[in-house]
This record gives C-alpha cells, sequence and structure tokens, in this order.
C-alpha cells in the first residue's frame, strides 16, 4: 500500500504494514535518501518517511529551530494516530529526531542516530555556519551544495559515482537558500541532547563513518556510552552517507536493529 498525503503542513510518504518507523533526512536531503532502505522494510514495517521543513516538498513550512522542526513532525506524527514508532535519523535528522526524544520519549520504540551524535555546536563549527550563511549570501545557495555534497562521501565512493553525487546535488538546489540558512541557525543554536540519549530508555543505534568529514568520529565515538541500551556500527571506508555508501550493509544494519527491538519488547 502506498498513500502521498499533501493535506498535513509536512509533506510525507506511508508506505507497507507493521509497526511504523519514521525516517527524518539530513541536512539538504529530503525523503528520498530512504527509497532503497524503505524498499527494503516495507514488507515488516509501515514505513513514513517525512520531508523536514523547508526541505523536499514540505518548503512552505518554516523552522528556525530544531525543536520547531520536532514540533513539526510530530504534529504530523499526532495527525496520522501513528501511536509507538520507531525513529531514525541522518545527521542534521538524528538532532531532531533527538529533540522529539526530549519530549516523547515514551512513544519511541528505537532511536537510531546516523552519522549523528547529541552535542552542541562547538565554537569552531558555530563559526562555520556563520561563514557558511555568509558564503551563501554572497554567491548564492547553488555553489554552496556543489561544495557540501561531494565532502559527505569518503573518497572511493567519489570517485566512482558522479551520478549520484550529481543528482543529489541537484535536488540539493532546489532547496531555497532561506531554508538553507534556517536550517543552520537551527543547527548552530541547537541545545546539546547528550542528556535525552542517557535518559530514553528504549534501545539506541549510533552509525558512524570512519571518513565522516562532517560529524568527525572523534565527536560520534564520544555518544557510545551514554544511551542505557546502545548498539553501535563504527564503518571503516565510510564518510557521511552509509546510506549511498554500503547500502547494503546499512539496510541489514537496520533491520538488525529494528528486529532487536521486537525482540526485547
Ligand atoms: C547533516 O548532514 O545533516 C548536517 O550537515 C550535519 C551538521 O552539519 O551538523
Amino acid at each position: 500500500m502506498t498513500v502521498s498525503a499533501s493535506n498535513s503542513t509536512l509533506s510525507y510518504h506511508k508506505v507497507g504494514k507493521g509497526k511504523p518507523i519514521v525516517f527524518l533526512h539530513g541536512f539538504c536531503e529530503d525523503r528520498h535518501i530512504w527509497e532503497e532502505l524503505s524498499e527494503y522494510l516495507q514488507t515488516e514495517f509501515k514505513v513514513i518517511t517525512i520531508d523536514l521543513p523547508g526541505f523536499g516538498k514540505s518548503t512552505d513550512v518554516i523552522s528556525q529551530s530544531i525543536d520547531e522542526m520536532a514540533d513539526h513532525v510530530h504534529a504530523l506524527l499526532e495527525k496520522l494516530n501513528v501511536g509507538k514508532y520507531f525513529l531514525i535519523g541522518h545527521s542534521m535528522g538524528g538532532y531532531v529526531s533527538l529533540a522529539m526524544a526530549a519530549k516523547q520519549s515514551h512513544s519511541i520504540l528505537g532511536l537510531g542516530l546516523l552519522h549523528s551524535h547529541p552535542f552542541a555546536d562547538s565554537a569552531e563549527k558555530k563559526t562555520n555556519r556563520n561563514k557558511a550563511i555568509e558564503f551563501i549570501e554572497r554567491n548564492g545557495h547553488i555553489h554552496y551544495v556543489k561544495q557540501l555534497i561531494p565532502n559527505l562521501f569518503g573518497p572511493a565512493f567519489i570517485r566512482s559515482n558522479s551520478y549520484i553525487i550529481s543528482k543529489l546535488i541537484l535536488r540539493a538546489s532546489r532547496i531555497s537558500s532561506t531554508s538553507i540558512t534556517n536550517a543552520l541557525v537551527a543547527m548552530r543554536d541547537r541545545p546539546s541532547y547528550a542528556e535525552v540519549l542517557e535518559r530514553i530508555d528504549c534501545p539506541v543505534l549510533m552509525v558512524i563513518g570512519e571518513l565522516d568529514n562532517i560529524v568527525p568520529p572523534e565527536l560520534s565515538k564520544k555518544q557510545l556510552t551514554l544511551p542505557q541500551v546502545g548498539y553501535a556500527e563504527i564503518l571503516p571506508e565510510v564518510g557521511h552517507m552509509a546510506l549511498f555508501e554500503v547500502p547494503r550493509q546499512t539496510r541489514q544494519i537496520v533491520r538488525n536493529f529494528l528486529k532487536y527491538c521486537l525482540e526485547l519488547k
């Protein structure tokens, strides 16, 4: 079964039957990044992929904080009567997932953080966000995403997957510069969610790429001891995009995690 609806604040796609899994994409992405994974899981789960405010087809929804993005996603899930769900976020989608966990941890059956982490931006990272905002103001967002997207991948992937990279650049260039700037501000000003990760009592999956330039492994590994029930996968030769760089392995990691959570119940 496939249902797409545009009568809600955010654009989303819902497919399959079973326990719901909500997938949240990262910065300058949209819900299409989950397509292959969603196809793989839809025979066993109800898969809901959402375009975060300002991204994909949710372009008319404005959010200036990670918390506001989380509230929009929560409102959509309420409207869809989703009940309890697995929540999996890629990078910025992980920040939004943690903001949701801060308020709705009772609804979350399992939390997945792909190339993400719970810590606030360092002073250096905040400065880099400000530089990115100035760059976009001066040069436009298309030049920005042309530099950003290839940097998400490990070097071996870049060499042999120019088609995928061009496709992601094209999609990212359709996002408005205002939405990109809003998201940079939202990420810059987000609080630490380390306590949320310590408190949450559902299992937490953490996927880390050893070659990640965006969320460096030195930083993301600091979260490994925080969850009460944590499950980590550290992937050598992978950058920030395991979904594309090692798709088969990522599908298995996510499915194993979901099955593990269900067995614990
Ligand atoms: C993302 O990929 O969602 C962001 O780049 C993460 C970040 O910049 O912190």
